[in-house]
């Protein structure tokens, strides 16, 4: 099928169809024309002037040459399918252009509804849109109808409708699809015997339909509902969106279709339509209990997205600095095969194309000219490229755990936070002092074995053990760390790992920063414990100073919450943990 180009239809008598396709994004979604005898039905007139102008006038030489009815079919009524209806409605014969949408998306644009039509994430005022066709209306949704449906196969709604003088007959029907689902369907005459088959297929949104021409199906945006960033959105419904796959897939094999065209992207054949469906139904079935997808969770989410970006980057240049010093000692050493390797691990001109990208991209929101849930999916593909990027296990051996659990754990939590769940939260009541003497312990021990370069049995084994050695770096060389433990027995309610990841983190920016003295001090205060950290040294600035906000989350996903101190003898903090009082271990 091409695309922008009228093209019969098969099977049909005299329909033609006019695929609009788009490259996939949130601003428009694909139109069709679908030119009948006595009806032109446009599926979705979508969300940008151009599009709607080349529709219009398509429809205006169809107009020139057989006058009839327009009638503007909504697959759903979120706003990139329908922004530009008043400028068509505006353009094309008034008397002579209808809209129709399944019931509840009708009188929810008949009121302006922000909610339903995603405006409101979306950053955009709407126009209430009178529409005089609401789809499915006679269908019950109830058992009841589906019984009488499937007792008396006669059972259905007969009717016709007139649109300014041409009377298009209708017949709305319940059919029994298995065990208590229920598939509500409308057909519509549109002239010289052929007719439009509507489907209610909600889950996406609750008034999303899918319909036929002949052996075409439109399916709006149902292969989106499970995407990150539009699961959980206002209407989305994980059952009713599983129920209508069961839906599809029947009609898929019991009405003769080989097309079908989504709200977005490419067309595809049956087989594959099938295959995604079942796809898409176990990734549903994993989706219990995600957050609700809302204009505050985007920003908050963008926020974090931009923090999450800097300290991906920050991570991955401080590894990719050491990947490259260890392959140029080896090459001095004359191991040029081993330096070649290593130099192969990180792909660091693709990860700076990619930070680049998503920099200019942050710009732009803050100039305005991006929306804050653009700006969550576009960091949803860096992350997702990101991913597949890193080799963890070959870096693993060359570069110390610590770093490259790091940044492994903030594409994970982005993964997650974009999937609509909260990263995980391991809780446990910790001992804090002897969780700080922990992390004091690996952070200043040597994490390599002189003695294993000289043990080394095979030449691979020496040359891993001494890339791992030259990779190492001491940060704290010089440091001289301070504890004050207050008593021994301090508990506090953590996430262990977590918190002793960003504690590490913090410990290494300070020692970046250049402190020379690092004092660590623990209290217990009331139901609260309290940890103190205090830096002297030439320190220009705080730390933390530029990483603030990314920090006091990071310490709040692990249970802490973080105060940043600035003093006179240098840069200081304090993190709050809820503790166990006095009772404490019995
Ligand atoms: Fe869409
Ligand atoms: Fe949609």
């Amino acid at each position: 099928m091409q695309p922008m180009v009228f093209q019969p239809i098969k099977d049909t008598r005299e329909t033609a169809i006019f695929p609009f396709i788009r490259k996939i994004d949130l601003m428009s979604s694909n139109s069709y024309i679908l030119s009948a005898q006595n009806q032109i039905a446009l599926i979705d007139p979508g969300g940008l002037e151009d599009q709607s102008d080349l529709l219009i006038r398509e429809i205006d030489l169809l107009q020139d040459e057989n006058p009839r009815p327009t009638v503007v079919y909504l697959t759903h009524v979120h706003i990139d399918h329908w922004i530009q209806i008043h400028r068509m409605m505006a353009s094309l014969p008034a008397k002579q252009t209808f809209v129709a949408a399944q019931k509840a998306g009708a009188l929810a644009l008949e009121c302006g509804d922000c909610n339903l039509t995603l405006a409101s994430l979306l950053g955009k005022s709407i126009k209430g849109v009178s529409v005089p066709i609401k789809l499915l209306s006679g269908a019950g949704p109830d058992h009841a109808s589906f019984d009488r449906a499937w007792e008396n196969r006669d059972f259905a709604d007969r009717s016709a409708i007139d649109l300014n003088g041409w009377n298009y007959e209708y017949a709305t029907d319940s059919i029994g699809i298995l065990d208590g689902l229920v598939l509500q369907s409308q057909t519509i005459s549109l002239g010289g015997g052929d007719t439009l088959e509507i489907f209610h297929t909600p889950g996406h949104s609750p008034d999303s339909i899918s319909l036929r021409a002949g052996p075409l199906l439109f399916l709006g945006d149902l292969f989106f509902a499970p995407n990150p960033g539009t699961a959980g959105a206002y209407g989305w419904n994980r059952q009713d969106f599983m129920n209508s796959i069961l839906k599809v897939i029947w009609v898929l094999e019991n009405r003769p279709i080989d097309i079908c065209f989504s709200g977005h992207g490419r067309a595809i054949d049956v087989q594959t339509a099938k295959k995604t469906l079942e796809v898409l139904y176990s990734d549903a079935a994993t989706l219990e209990n995600i957050e609700e997808i809302t204009p505050q969770w985007a920003k908050r989410t963008s926020a974090f997205a931009q923090d999450l970006m800097n300290e991906l980057e920050r991570t991955f240049t401080i590894i990719a600095g050491r990947l490259v010093y260890v392959s140029h000692m080896l090459s001095t050493l004359e191991e040029d095969a081993e330096a070649k390797e290593i130099d192969r691990l990180l792909d660091m001109q693709v990860m700076d194309d990619l930070f680049s990208e998503f920099h200019a991209f942050a710009a732009q929101l803050r100039a305005g000219r991006r929306l804050d849930i653009e700006l969550v999916h576009k960091a949803g593909q860096v992350v997702g490229k990101l991913d597949r990027i890193v080799q963890r296990e070959k870096l693993s051996s060359f570069l110390d755990k610590s770093l490259l659990s790091r940044a492994c754990r903030l594409l994970s939590d982005y993964a997650i936070i974009y999937r609509g769940y909260r990263p995980p939260y391991y809780v446990s009541y910790v001992n804090v002092n002897r969780l700080i003497r922990d992390i004091l312990e690996q952070l200043l021990e040597k994490p390599y074995d002189e003695q294993a370069i000289l043990d080394a049995e095979s030449d691979e084994d020496y040359r891993r053990a001494l890339s791992y050695r030259i990779a190492y770096v001491n940060l704290f060389d010089g440091i001289h760390f301070t504890c004050e433990s207050g008593s021994d027995d301090i508990f506090a309610r953590m996430d262990r790992e977590r918190f002793s990841d960003t504690f590490a983190d913090i410990l290494e920016r300070f020692a970046g920063g250049g402190a020379k003295e690092i004092k660590i001090a623990v209290a217990r205060n009331d139901a609260w414990v309290t940890i103190r950290i205090a830096a002297k040294g030439e320190m220009q600035s705080h730390p933390l100073a530029q990483t603030a906000r990314f920090m006091e989350r990071s310490l709040a996903l692990s249970g802490g919450l973080l105060e940043i101190l600035c003093e006179e003898e240098g840069p200081a903090l304090e993190i709050e943990l809820s503790g166990l009082g006095e009772e404490w271990p019995s």
